[in-house]
């Protein structure tokens, strides 16, 4: 099976943050930064399985510090665990304020990316080979956040059954 180091789709990504983006608070919008994270991890992804690929899910995003107007805002990420057909992909937002030079984690997620073909066929992609005491830390914890998903996966479309298509005014 081919294998790939994680540097492989080390992927990084930065902008300033300007008022289109930016809330009453003039901070970046929740919305606009989780755009930011799934377009940083399909490239990652994609560099990985050299293949399409489709957000199968996103862990929960949570967002540490309010990133400002003028802050520029920075999304680091690579792929740290293989499935046969899905990518674990991490991602780290750091803001930093462009005068002070002072930087924070503003916010860090994990994603699901599943590599499909022109049919949306799932395809198997190279297993991941960590380097870096980070890499082997993430690999070596991805085997259980995958399970997890899985659980998670199988408790929503339950839940999804349950409630159904209809309308709620009806
Ligand atoms: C993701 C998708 C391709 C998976 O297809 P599927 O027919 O369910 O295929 P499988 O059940 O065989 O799953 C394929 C892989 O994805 C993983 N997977 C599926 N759903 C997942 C989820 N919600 N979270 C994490 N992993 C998931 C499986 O564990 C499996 O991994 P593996 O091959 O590495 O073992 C399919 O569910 C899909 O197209 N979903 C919509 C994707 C989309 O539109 N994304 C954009 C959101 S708007």
């Amino acid at each position: 099976m081919e294998e790939k180091f994680c540097r492989d789709s080390f992927t990084v990504k930065t902008s300033i943050v300007l008022p289109p983006d930016t809330n009453n608070y003039r901070t970046l919008f929740g919305g606009k930064l989780m755009a930011y994270i799934d377009d940083v991890a399909a490239i990652a992804a994609t560099r990985h399985a050299r293949s399409q690929v489709v957000t199968a899910s996103t862990d929960s995003v949570d967002f540490l510090h309010p990133i400002y107007e003028g802050n520029s805002v920075c999304l680091e990420a690579f792929v740290t665990y293989t499935g046969r057909t899905s990518m674990e992909v991490f991602v780290k937002v750091i803001a930093e304020d462009m005068l002070s030079g002072n930087r924070s984690v503003c916010a860090i997620s994990f994603l699901t990316m599943v590599a499909v073909d022109k049919n949306m066929k799932t395809v198997g992609v190279p297993r991941v080979i960590p380097q870096s005491s980070m890499e082997k830390s993430l690999n070596e914890t991805g085997k259980d956040r995958a399970a997890a998903r899985k659980r998670r996966k199988q408790e929503f479309a339950q839940m999804a059954e349950l409630y159904g298509t209809a309308f709620p005014w009806s």
